[in-house]
């Protein structure tokens, strides 16, 4: 039943997962010093650190990750706001239960700085995506998105935080789906048994 949180820094959204009552069993970072790690062990979780520069190559790496990973056993894994990218192997392992976090309306801006493209770009709607993970990056069926307007005045923190405080709704309420059984992948596309909302507009605060 347990979900093992794979992180790189602040940590936010693995805290709204586990604020959300997750089962989570570890949470795992690249990064020694990721403030996340300190909200983990508040929660009495389990964290490991697998630093990637201690590995000749993105495979060594992610072989080990992947064991770190499956001393837990968990049903599904979630990157939440980890900074690396994945090799195919490492997708392949965990095919069809690995989930992200990414900080635009996808297939929009993938990779990063999505908040100053989107100002850049200047759309009227931005938002974030929960989606399976796939080889190709910021690619993978889309579970559930949430919008948020652009607003005039915005600069990329303020935009940020718009869509960062969607995050954290929409993807414990992802995950659980996930834990519950109840999303369906057919043709690249997910559907939620139930007919929950898999679109979420966000309010203009
Ligand atoms: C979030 O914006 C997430 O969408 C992206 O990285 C950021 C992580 O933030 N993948 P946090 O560590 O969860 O606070």
């Amino acid at each position: 039943m347990s979900v093992v949180i794979l992180i790189s820094g602040r940590g936010s959204n693995m805290q709204a997962l586990l604020e959300a009552g997750v089962p989570v069993s570890a949470v795992l970072s690249n990064r020694a010093g990721a403030r996340g790690l300190e909200i983990a062990a508040r929660y009495g979780v389990s964290t490991a650190v697998v630093e990637h520069p201690a590995y000749a190559s993105r495979e060594a790496f992610d072989a080990a990750l992947g064991d770190a990973v499956e001393r837990f056993a968990p049903r599904l894994v979630v990157l939440a706001g980890f900074m690396r990218v994945l090799t195919a192997g490492f997708v392949a392992r965990f095919d069809g239960r690995l989930l992200n976090i990414h900080p635009s309306l996808l297939p929009a801006f993938p990779g990063l700085h999505t908040h100053e493209r989107a100002l850049e770009a200047g759309v009227k709607v931005h938002g974030c995506t929960v989606h399976f993970v796939t080889a190709d990056l910021d690619h993978g069926p889309i579970v559930i998105q949430a919008a948020v307007p652009v607003l005039p005045g915005d600069d990329a923190d303020v935009l940020g935080a718009r869509v960062l405080a969607q995050e954290h709704v929409v993807y414990p309420r992802a995950v659980r789906w996930f834990l519950d059984g109840r999303l369906d992948i057919a043709d690249g596309r997910v559907r939620v048994k139930g007919n929950d909302a898999q679109l979420v507009l966000g309010s203009h605060a």
